[in-house]
């Protein structure tokens, strides 16, 4: 097995981790100095969002360099360090690889809008107006309003999946992958062990530019972007054969892990995973209701889609959505945090949601993200995720030496990781706990996955290899609930209210209102 399909991956948002120089924001010194609590916390490995040079119109993906560090974050000395510490921890480094668009004061960019024949024209992607004038086609930006953005001084449109500063990359010109392709090898060769491929889906557009269809499903007051379905701008067929190249060029140093960033259905990952990518993010957990029916039948299909040919990941949270602990709940976060640590598949853990962190409310005045900006109103804005690392009950949460860019959660001074690390019944114990026992486990690591039981309460499930059968009861609800079972034995390893550790289970398992367990069941009876 990998060292990504035993272990948990810890995504950072480097600018909210630690701050080192008394900036208000994060930095890789920083991050080099936390990682002895990351390993403390039973992680494998660190994600990283982008910390390439960037003007950070949107916080660093749109990079004007993806071969430097901004100066924000430190120097490629200081990226060394980190690595090679990372490396003598045990702990694996992921760098988030942004290859769908650049800044629009990238090199790049800059030649290429210079002039209609310059050599990099084609790098990105340029088009004339319509007959009337208007944009090329109806596509529009993941961030609001069109995707195409008129550039007087060349008289055509270039395209923007996102902001009008983060102009798409032309991925069918060969120089341009190439380019790119570069890209990966300047960080693989200095040793990192894999990439987030941010926005992996955009990667190839259709060649003809066909305008997308409206979505009859749509509603006002839903985000915009989903006006369309996005048929013709992403996701196209010509795109799995790029992907292989990149597998191809990272299996030449080793097998270096490749997760695809697609908010796309279940059945349109699966190519991702034919085409070499180690997996496709699985944001389901994000979207579905929370309900144990629901959930139940999320995992069910999942695993049943995978088909044991492609390997299962789970993720709670991330930059880019509420975080679980404000979607749920502070007592059903611990519920989510078993399931995800215990289901089949590597788990991401955003930072932060092992201490229950939520989302912060943001006052205008200090509204960072051009999402909010563009679009507000309808709670599209992400800085409320984004908000700093809760470290200790000191001035700043122990985070910054100054007023930090995003401020800090008010309950800072309880939620926080030197209160918790005190604290044997805290989310953070929790998390450490079932990292443990995921580590421990055959079964957690590379056990096989049985869908036991679900109600209106209840999911249960089983995780079995040789021998060893593990399982797991959830109790979704805020009542006390029984899964009952006639012939049911075992002892209870772990419970999200971590105070019946070792107690036999019998014919039944009570939970308490908000209680996941996890038990050992006995070895079947022998009848000889
Ligand atoms: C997905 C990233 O996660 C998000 O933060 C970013 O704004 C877009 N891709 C554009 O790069």
């Amino acid at each position: 097995m990998h060292w990504w399909q035993r272990g948990a991956i810890y995504h950072i948002y480097p600018r909210s981790f630690q701050d080192s120089n008394g900036d208000g924001v994060g930095d890789l010194a920083g991050i080099t100095e936390r990682l002895k609590y990351c390993q403390w916390l039973g992680v494998s490995g660190v994600w990283l969002s982008p910390i390439y040079p960037s003007p950070m119109v949107d916080f660093g993906y749109d990079v004007t360099d993806h071969t430097d560090i901004d100066p924000l974050f430190g120097t490629l000395a200081d990226f060394d360090r980190l690595l090679a510490e990372a490396h003598r921890q045990g702990l694996r480094l992921l760098l988030d690889f942004v290859p769908n668009h650049t800044s629009d004061f990238h090199p790049w960019f800059v030649a290429s809008r210079s002039s209609r024949d310059h050599p990099r024209r084609d790098w990105y992607i340029w088009r004339d107006a319509a007959p009337d004038g208007g944009p090329p086609n109806n596509w529009i930006s993941v961030f609001g309003g069109s995707a195409w953005e008129w550039d007087e001084a060349t008289g055509q449109y270039y395209l923007h999946s996102y902001l009008k500063q983060q102009p798409d990359l032309n991925w069918r010109s060969p120089e341009l992958q190439q380019a790119m392709f570069d890209v990966m090898r300047f960080w693989l060769d200095r040793g990192v062990d894999g990439f987030r491929v941010d926005a992996v889906s955009r990667l190839i557009k259709d060649e003809q530019f066909r305008d997308d269809p409206p979505n009859p499903d749509w509603r006002p007051g839903q985000d915009p972007y989903h006006q369309q379905l996005h048929l013709f701008s992403r996701d196209q067929p010509e795109l799995p054969d790029l992907l292989r190249r990149m597998r191809q060029l990272a299996a030449a140093y080793g097998e270096p892990l490749l997760i695809g960033e697609a908010y796309l259905p279940l059945p349109r990952l699966i190519p991702y995973y034919e085409a070499g990518i180690h997996f496709p993010f699985n944001f389901q957990l994000m979207r579905t209701t929370w309900d144990p029916q629901q959930v139940r039948a999320v995992i069910d299909t999942y695993e049943a889609a995978l088909a044991g040919a492609h390997w299962p990941n789970w993720v709670l949270s991330n930059h880019d959505n509420s975080r679980v602990a404000s979607r749920l709940g502070p007592a059903q976060a611990r519920v989510a945090a078993m399931l995800l640590l215990t289901l089949r598949g590597t788990a991401t853990v955003y930072y932060g949601d092992e201490l229950g962190m939520c989302d912060v409310p943001i006052p205008p005045e200090r509204v960072h993200d051009p999402w909010e900006r563009n679009v507000p109103g309808l709670g599209l804005g992400r800085d409320p995720e984004r908000t700093p690392m809760q470290w200790s009950a000191a001035l700043h949460a122990g985070f910054s030496m100054v007023t930090p860019w995003l401020p800090i959660a008010e309950n800072f001074a309880q939620c926080n990781v030197a209160a918790q690390q005190q604290d044997s019944r805290s989310m953070l114990h929790l998390y450490r706990r079932l990292l443990q026992l995921r580590a421990a486990e055959p079964a957690f690591e590379s056990g096989a996955y049985t869908s036991r039981f679900s109600s209106d309460q209840l999911l249960v499930y089983q995780r079995e290899h040789a021998a060893q059968r593990l399982l797991v009861a959830l109790n979704f609800s805020a009542q006390p609930a029984t899964f009952a079972e006639a012939g049911l034995r075992g002892k209870t390893l772990l419970s999200t209210n971590q105070d019946r550790e070792g107690a036999t289970v019998q014919d039944a398992i009570p939970l308490e209102a908000n209680e996941g367990v996890i038990v050992r069941l006995n070895a079947p009876e022998s009848t000889s």
